[in-house]
């Protein structure tokens, strides 16, 4: 069984971000035999990144690493769900990263994106270059929202289509299947030199 965390990157008031986080967790129930929890980075409320040491020495001096360490480093495989910022990530979602090395170490993950024309395409490119360099494995899925304020009911909800469903079904189901083979090898690569 596999514990995969939906992290959601955007944290400024009105964000759009809430509506897919909160829809991809509601999809997660037609997935059995493994488990998802949602991470909001405005609850998680972490300050930029403020430890002396970096964060390979895993020698952390705040409680807030110490909980964010622990909130990571218990997960499987990871879900981002990602606005584009000036065409990369929103600074709360790398300052996030940054704090962190050997807790995303060799575990999965794919990406939700939402934005204008692109559907934050550009966001989700420059994640996966810190992906790697965190040992993050980025998996080719991905669900794009391009214009999604142009498919908002009068409420402001937007509407999910039929093949936002089939992807997400997709996303979900490779990223706890390399999330659970994943965590069965980990132990072995944690082993080897950095
Ligand atoms: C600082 C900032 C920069 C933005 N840059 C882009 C961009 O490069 N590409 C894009 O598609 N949308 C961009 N947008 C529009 C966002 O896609 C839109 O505001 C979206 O709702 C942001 O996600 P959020 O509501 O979860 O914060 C930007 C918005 C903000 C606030």
């Amino acid at each position: 069984m596999a514990l995969v965390k939906i992290i959601l990157g955007s944290t400024r008031p009105n964000r759009f971000g809430a509506q897919p986080a909160e829809w991809v967790m509601e999809q997660t129930k037609h997935v059995s035999g493994h488990q998802f929890e949602l991470i909001d980075l405005e609850k998680v409320n972490l300050p930029l990144l403020d430890e002396p040491t970096p964060p390979m020495m895993r020698q952390y001096s705040k409680d807030h690493t110490k909980v964010w360490s622990q909130m990571i480093d218990e997960a499987d495989g990871f879900i981002f769900i990602t606005a584009e910022y000036n065409h990369s990530v929103p600074a709360a979602l790398k300052n996030a990263i940054d704090f962190l090395f050997h807790e995303w170490n060799y575990k999965p993950a794919s990406f939700v994106s939402y934005g204008s024309l692109a559907g934050g395409a550009r966001a989700v490119e420059h994640l996966r270059g810190i992906c790697g360099e965190v040992k993050i494995y980025d998996l080719r899925e991905q669900m794009l929202m391009p214009d999604y304020y142009h498919k908002l009911d009068e409420q402001g909800l937007h509407k999910f289509e039929e093949s936002h469903h089939k992807e997400i079904q997709n996303i979900l189901e490779q990223t706890v299947f390399w999330a659970d083979r994943m965590k069965a090898i980990r132990q072995e690569l944690q082993d080897q030199p950095t």
